[in-house]
C-alpha cells in the first residue's frame, strides 16, 4: 500500500481583533469583534468550509500590555479577549468537523480542573478538542494569580511536565467501554473500569479519577509552543503539535530539524509532531496591491502604541520625534539580546527613522509576514513545506474579519489547486485527521483500580 501524498496541515489562528496590534483600526475591520460571538462563528464556519484544520487561540489571563497608566493603554486594540475554552464549546455547538484548540497554562490552572474542561470540550464537539500547553510569560499574569511576579523559567517548565502527566493520567480514568449504564443490573459502570490516579509529586497531589468519561479522542490534540531548550524538550516529549514563530528558512529549518531530533530521542515517531509556524499573509490580486495594503497597515499604528512596543527593546522614547532617526547604539537592556544585536546592525548599515522600525515591528507580532498575491504567498508556504521548514502554517489574520477572508477565499483555493491543502475532512476526530498517534488508554487493566485506598474517599 502506498502512503499518501503528504499534505499541509492548516490552522487558523484567531488572534482578537487581528494579529497586527493596530489591526483593529483598518477600515474593513469589525473594531468589536473580540467580544462578539456571531461575528467570531461567521469565521469559523467559512474557516471549516475550506476545509481549515483547526481553529488555535493564543491566550493570557490578563490584559498583557506593560503601561504607564490608563491614558497609554487605551490606544492599545489587544485589551479585551473571551475566555478560550468557554468560546470553543460555544463554536463546537454550530461547527461539525473544524478542530477547536486553544492555550491554556500550567502555571495558572489547576490540572484537575482543566482535564475536565478539555475532556468536556472533546466530549461536546465530539472529539475535536486540543490543548497549547503553555507555561505563560507575562508579568501582567502573575498579578492576578495571588504572584508578586513571573515564576521562575525552570520551575514553570518543572511544574508544566508534572501538570501534564497528571492530566493525561486523569484523561485515563476510566476505560472506554467502562460506563455499561446496566439499568437491569442497577451496575452504572464495571468497577475494573475506573482507575484512581493517587498522584503525589513536587507540585500537585491529585486522586482522581476524573468525573467524566473517557473523551473520544482519549486525549485531546497537544499542541505547545515554547523555544527555550526545557520548552523543546517538554514539546518533544508531549506535543502532537509545535507552534512556532520564525520568519527566516534558514532559522525554521534549524528549528525544524532540531525538534525532530529531541521526539525521536523522546523515543516517538517524529513524522507525528507537526511543525506548526504562523504566517501573517498580506493578499493582494497583485503585488502592487498587496504592497499598498501593507503600506495602509503600517500607517495604523499610533504613535504612543508604538513607542510602548519597542521600549523594552530600544529604551524609552517617548520624548522623541518619531521622525527622528533611530538613536545608536542601542540601550543595554535584559530583553532577547540577540534580536537587539541584530536590529543594532542593521540600523548601522541602513538607518530607519523610530517610526519605521515600530510600524515594522508592529506589524509582525513576531511571525512572519508574507504580502503578495495568492501565487506569491503559496510559492513560499510550498517552499518551506517541501524544504524541510515544516509540516504546516497556522494563518492569522492581520485585521478581522477582512483579512481572514483574504486569505480563505484567495489563499486557500490556490494551495488546494496545487494539492498542498485538503479538500475534504477524513476520519472521526480531529486526531485521525490529522493523522496523528492515537492515545489508547495506558491504564486500562490496571491493577490499580477503584479499591486502591490510598486516599479516604468523601462528599
Ligand atoms: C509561537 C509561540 C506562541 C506562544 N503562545 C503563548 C500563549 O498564547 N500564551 C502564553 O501564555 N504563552 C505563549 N507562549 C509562551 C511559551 O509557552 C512559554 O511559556 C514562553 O515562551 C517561555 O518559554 P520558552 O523560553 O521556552 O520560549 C508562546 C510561545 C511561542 C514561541
Amino acid at each position: 500500500m502506498t502512503n499518501p501524498p503528504r499534505r499541509m496541515k492548516i490552522g487558523i489562528n484567531m488572534v482578537q481583533n487581528g494579529a497586527h496590534n493596530s489591526g483593529w483600526r483598518h477600515p474593513d475591520a469589525d473594531a468589536g469583534i473580540a467580544n462578539d460571538f456571531k461575528g467570531y462563528a461567521r469565521i469559523i464556519k467559512a474557516a471549516e468550509e475550506q476545509k481549515i484544520d483547526f481553529m488555535f487561540l493564543a491566550d493570557g489571563a490578563a490584559v498583557r500590555i506593560p503601561h504607564k497608566d490608563a491614558e497609554e493603554l487605551s490606544r492599545h486594540g489587544h485589551i479585551d479577549r473571551f475566555e478560550p475554552l468557554t468560546l470553543l464549546a460555544a463554536v463546537a455547538a454550530v461547527t461539525d468537523r473544524i478542530g477547536l484548540i486553544c492555550t491554556a497554562s500550567t502555571t495558572y490552572n489547576e490540572p484537575y480542573a482543566l482535564a475536565r474542561k478539555f475532556a468536556s470540550l472533546d466530549h461536546i464537539s465530539d472529539g475535536r478538542a486540543g490543548w497549547n500547553v503553555v507555561t505563560g510569560w507575562s508579568e501582567e499574569e502573575a498579578l492576578n494569580f495571588s504572584r508578586d511576579a513571573l515564576m521562575d523559567h525552570s520551575e514553570r517548565y518543572e511544574r508544566a511536565n508534572e501538570f501534564f502527566d497528571v492530566v493525561t493520567g486523569l484523561w485515563d480514568s476510566w476505560d472506554d467501554d467502562a460506563f455499561v449504564r446496566d439499568k437491569a443490573e442497577g451496575r452504572y459502570f464495571r468497577p475494573e473500569g475506573m482507575h484512581l490516579l493517587n498522584h503525589k509529586g513536587p507540585h500537585y497531589q491529585v486522586r482522581g479519577p476524573l468525573n467524566l468519561a473517557r473523551s473520544p479522542q482519549g486525549h485531546p490534540v497537544i499542541a505547545q509552543a515554547g523555544g527555550s531548550g526545557p520548552g523543546r524538550d517538554l514539546g518533544a516529549r508531549i506535543a502532537d503539535i509545535i507552534y512556532t514563530g520564525q520568519k527566516d528558512k534558514g532559522i525554521a529549518q534549524e528549528f525544524y530539524a532540531d525538534m525532530k531530533a529531541r521526539v525521536a530521542a523522546a523515543g516517538r515517531d517524529p513524522d507525528k509532531v507537526m511543525i506548526m509556524p504562523g504566517i501573517m499573509p498580506i493578499i493582494g490580486t497583485t503585488e502592487a496591491e498587496a504592497q499598498a495594503k501593507l503600506d495602509e497597515m503600517k500607517s495604523l499604528v499610533h504613535p504612543a502604541v508604538g513607542l510602548q512596543l519597542i521600549s523594552k527593546m530600544f529604551g524609552d522614547l517617548s520624548d522623541r520625534d518619531p521622525e527622528e532617526l533611530m538613536p545608536l547604539p542601542l540601550p543595554e537592556s535584559n530583553g532577547v539580546k540577540s534580536a537587539i544585536v541584530q536590529w543594532e546592525r542593521r540600523l548601522e548599515r541602513t538607518p530607519m527613522t523610530i517610526r519605521q522600525v515600530y510600524e515594522e515591528i508592529s506589524i509582525s507580532s513576531g511571525h512572519n509576514v508574507c504580502c503578495g498575491t495568492p501565487a506569491q504567498i503559496a510559492d513560499l508556504m510550498q517552499d518551506w513545506f517541501e524544504d524541510g521548514a515544516c509540516d504546516g502554517w497556522n494563518l492569522m489574520a492581520p485585521y478581522m474579519p477582512g483579512g481572514a477572508e483574504d486569505f480563505l477565499t484567495l489563499l486557500m483555493p490556490e494551495l488546494r489547486r496545487r494539492g498542498l491543502a485538503q479538500t475534504d475532512y477524513a476520519g472521526d476526530t480531529l486526531r485521525s485527521r490529522l493523522g496523528l498517534e492515537l492515545r489508547p488508554n495506558l491504564r486500562s487493566g490496571d491493577a490499580q483500580s477503584a479499591s486502591d485506598e490510598a486516599i479516604a474517599v468523601s462528599h
